[in-house]
């Protein structure tokens, strides 16, 4: 996924290829080499001892389940490539996705079903802000509504996580070039200030962007996604500006949002939500260089900037960005990570030199033993694991803000939930500070240029057959309610 093969323009493999060559020698990524039994994972008991402030809870993001929304995406899905490929593989859209606006009722039920504490949600830029400095008050009391009823919701009340920024851009700020505009950052700002009033008495956890590194490979390396750039040297200061608008958002969030609304003696807690991916060499020192490079650029870029108030993006030959940013230290509250899954790389360096595609190919484990998600995504639940012990340097609390897979058949994800959970026990039992555990996703959704066969709900919809669009417990969803009954948020399951 980091470095996709489809389509790939020379040139900007060239240059890649070239910061590739220049990169510091090879120490690997969260290297330490484990394997977990699976009979050990059965006999593992799940969460004992987290403190009852655990946040147990699921994940969506608001384009992806609303429906109804206008924006950078919608104008994406309507696109095709030069080979009359749609942008959206399965030819779908969002216009209905699991039409939540009005559905969302039902969502907070499936939150409560589940024993939920915790709910990340997103609110959508586009809807309400439409035009700029335009405010849909509208749209604004109907999200009101939706956070009320989550803090009313039985037999405990759910805490949102609100996300304000999830890969979709309102029209007008894409007209100006999206993250490309310089006056991205502040327009952003502004719009998280104007959440902050509208939703602060109502949320204390905020969740600024949704994973800058993801929209910059898919938007800006692979072209995918809107706006379908193939330029390193553009994404890595898209890369820049998203870091600099997280730190402008959190300033507004904090001056703007001053209701502790939990009663835990502080009105905000602010994080972002970053996505992390082992990136295991195959083989020799080639491999294991190339795998470092992808390691420091996806996943070390973000948390660095954050800890030291400096950006430093190095592609040579094609970009270095050196900047000061002193705003973004003391941002974080907690850091979120969304794990999915590891690349193991093989090095193709002469195929970039010569122009002739990516520096690495992703290939299959050793053993070729390791299932996949229905989408290819190696299981692999010892990432999670060694990527906690690597991020836990930074000494922030970590929620686990997004974890899940593609399974339609929904029988794959019991255990996936079990293993990871295992990943997050055992990380804690070595002193990393996880607070919280965000299942990806509450119900099945639009999977950007995927479409709808991607289903990563734990519970699934028909979106062909069933015009209630019924959200449907998978068999996952009695797997979650045993980790919220060990949490005493729900009573403990009958005894078999
Ligand atoms: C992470 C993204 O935040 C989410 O939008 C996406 O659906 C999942 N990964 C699964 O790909």
């Amino acid at each position: 996924m980091f470095l996709p093969a489809r389509r790939a323009k020379a040139s900007a493999w060239l240059a890649l290829a070239a910061a590739l060559a220049g990169a510091p020698g090879a120490v690997g990524c969260g290297k330490k080499p484990v394997t977990f039994e699976p009979a050990e994972i059965e006999r593992h008991s799940m969460l004992a001892g987290v403190s009852p402030g655990f946040l147990l809870g699921a994940a969506t993001s608001a384009y992806q389940i609303e429906g109804g929304n206008q924006n950078d995406w919608t104008d994406w899905e309507a696109g095709h490539y030069p080979d009359g490929q749609p942008h959206v593989s399965d030819g779908s859209t969002a216009a209905r996705a699991a039409d939540s606006w009005n559905r969302w009722r039902q969502d907070v039920v499936a939150l409560e079903d589940l024993g939920a504490n915790v709910y990340r949600l997103g609110v959508e830029w586009s809807r309400l802000e439409p035009a700029e400095g335009a405010w849909d008050a509208v749209a604004a009391a109907r999200y009101r509504e939706m956070l009320m009823a989550l803090l009313a919701a039985r037999p405990h009340p759910i805490r949102p996580m609100l996300n304000l920024y999830h890969f979709t851009l309102p029209r007008w700020v894409a007209a100006r070039g999206g993250w490309e505009w310089s006056g991205a950052p502040q327009a952003f700002a502004a719009f998280a200030a104007r959440a902050a009033d509208a939703f602060g008495d109502l949320v204390d956890l905020w969740c600024t962007l949704n994973e800058p590194n993801v929209y910059v490979v898919k938007g800006y390396l692979a072209g995918q996604w809107p706006p379908g750039v193939r330029d390193p040297a553009r994404g890595a200061r898209v890369l820049a500006r998203l870091l600099d608008a997280h730190g402008l958002a959190a300033a507004a969030l904090r001056a703007h949002d001053r209701v502790d609304s939990d009663g835990d003696g502080a009105a905000t807690r602010i994080g972002l939500a970053h996505n992390v991916r082992v990136f295991d060499p195959e083989g020799g020192p080639v491999d294991a260089l190339v795998a470092r490079s992808a390691d420091d650029f996806y996943n070390r870029v973000i948390p660095e900037a954050v800890a030291t108030g400096h950006v430093h993006i190095s592609l040579p030959t094609v970009v270095t960005i050196d900047e000061a940013a002193p705003g973004l230290r003391g941002s974080f509250d907690w850091l979120g990570i969304n794990y999915y899954t590891r690349d193991i790389i093989r090095s193709r360096i002469a195929r970039a030199l010569t122009g002739r595609g990516p520096p690495y190919e992703v290939v299959a484990d050793a053993a070729g033993s390791r299932a996949r998600s229905d989408m290819g995504w190696e299981i692999y639940p010892e990432g999670l694991y060694r990527l906690l012990l690597t991020f836990a340097r930074y000494g922030w609390p970590i929620i686990v803000t997004e974890s899940g897979l593609a399974d339609r058949a929904g029988t794959v994800r019991p255990g996936y939930i079990r293993s990871h959970i295992y990943a997050i026990d055992r990380a804690r039992a070595e002193g990393v500070p996880v607070v919280g555990y965000l299942h990806w996703s509450l119900i099945d959704n639009f999977e950007w240029s995927r479409g709808y066969t991607g289903r990563f709900g734990l519970y699934t919809i028909d979106f062909a057959g069933d015009p209630e669009l019924t959200r449907r417990p998978t068999p996952a969803v009695k797997t979650f309610q045993e980790l919220a009954a060990v949490l005493g948020l729900l009573p403990p399951p009958p005894a078999p």
